[in-house]
């Protein structure tokens, strides 16, 4: 009985290991939820490295131009970063791309 639940769990461990290697194979990250982008900044960094290199960028953007909030455009953050009406066109203002 204890020789089968050794081998009971082996087979777990083994099919953790195996789904974990499967896993990493992906992409890192969750890609963005903007499928239409209205700006090349976001857009490149979507494409490069997904939400977490959007998410850099923006902080990067930020400092840029001593904004200290997120939400000055977005009136949520994670997971969606719904913009405000006027976001687009205040990040444009600010000379964004
Ligand atoms: C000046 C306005 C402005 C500020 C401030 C701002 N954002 Fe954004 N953000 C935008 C705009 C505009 C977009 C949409 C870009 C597009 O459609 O190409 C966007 C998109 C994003 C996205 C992509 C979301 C997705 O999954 O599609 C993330 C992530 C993001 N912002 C994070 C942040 C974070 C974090 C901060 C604070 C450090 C921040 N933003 C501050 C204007 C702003």
């Amino acid at each position: 009985m204890a020789k089968l639940g050794l081998f009971a769990s082996l087979t777990v461990i083994i099919a953790a290991l195996g789904f974990a290697t499967m896993g990493e194979a992906g992409a890192d990250g969750t890609a963005c939820v903007t499928t239409k982008f209205k700006t090349d900044m976001v857009k490149q960094a979507c494409a490069k490295g997904g939400q977490k290199e959007a998410k850099d960028v923006m902080k990067a953007f930020n400092k840029d131009k001593k904004i200290k909030s997120c939400n000055q455009c977005h009136s949520k953050l994670a997971p969606n970063y719904e913009l405000k009406a006027d976001g687009l066109a205040q990040f444009q203002k600010l000379g964004g791309k």
